[in-house]
């Protein structure tokens, strides 16, 4: 059984202080069927760290696809690892959109976090200008090729998928609960042809873009969504508290 994972991506938002009110205002989860992440600034990762119950983990936003040296500004992965940070965000639609990250770089990053043994969200989703063509599985199923198979299977341990259309993200427009297990079906379908049945099996395949303690619930019951990577609702602790409630009660 694939463990529900309710990530919070905070963005580029919050004060020191209220990154560390947030942190300790969430409710972890002591249930080994739903596991809690949280993604704050890079500034904020100890003080979250230190803040959040010990049931949830702390994970990145970014990461470099570079290891160490003359890149100012960036932040390594074995930097993070050495901050007890286990986890990043790839992919993201604003990393690929407004600072203009490629299938390439996305691919570069990939490597570089597995290398460091960072658990990896892979952000994969298309805008609305696709899904009006109706092209939206093959982008996608692009994206994912393009940005994850050059990894050997077994690294896919490391990774969980995270769809989220770019016309949901912040909109306050979900996909429907059957669009997003349509993808998800799909996304699954294609790691099953071209990694192995067991990898597709096991992945999990998280839903982003407006998620809400209203619709959480209906989104978490559909098959292939094993949780969901939310934004805007993971700023406040009563809401996002409410996203891990409604996975703890599948
Ligand atoms: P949202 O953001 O929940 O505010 O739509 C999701 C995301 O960008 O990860």
């Amino acid at each position: 059984m694939r463990r529900i994972l309710v990530a919070g991506n905070w963005k580029m938002n919050l004060t020191y202080q209220e990154a560390g009110d947030l942190a300790s205002d969430i409710s972890g989860s002591n249930d080994s069927n739903v596991e809690v992440l949280v993604f704050p600034s890079s500034p904020f990762l100890s003080l979250a760290n230190e803040f959040c119950d010990e049931t949830i983990s702390v994970g990145a936003q970014n990461c470099s696809q570079y290891d160490n040296g003359a890149f100012t500004g960036e932040v390594s992965c074995s930097m993070l690892k050495s901050m007890d940070i286990d986890w990043v965000l790839i992919g993201h639609s604003e990393r690929r959109q407004i600072f203009h990250e490629d299938n390439q770089i996305i691919a570069q990053k990939v490597n570089t976090a597995i290398a460091q043994g960072l658990n990896v969200i892979f952000c994969c989703g298309e805008m609305l200008e696709i899904r009006d063509q109706g092209l939206q599985i093959e982008f996608v199923m692009e994206q994912i090729k393009q940005g994850l198979f050059q990894i050997p299977a077994e690294s896919f341990k490391q990774i969980v998928i995270a769809y989220e259309p770019i016309w949901a993200i912040g909109t306050g427009a979900t996909a429907s609960p059957e669009q997003a297990q349509e993808m998800h079906r799909e996304i699954r379908e294609f790691i099953n042809k071209n990694i192995n049945a067991e990898v597709a099996d096991q992945i999990r395949i998280l839903y982003g873009g407006s998620v809400n303690a209203s619709n959480a619930d209906n989104l978490f019951s559909m098959q292939d969504i094993d949780g969901a990577l939310v934004g805007g609702a993971s700023l406040k602790a009563d809401s996002f508290n409410n996203i891990i409630q409604a996975a703890l009660k599948l």
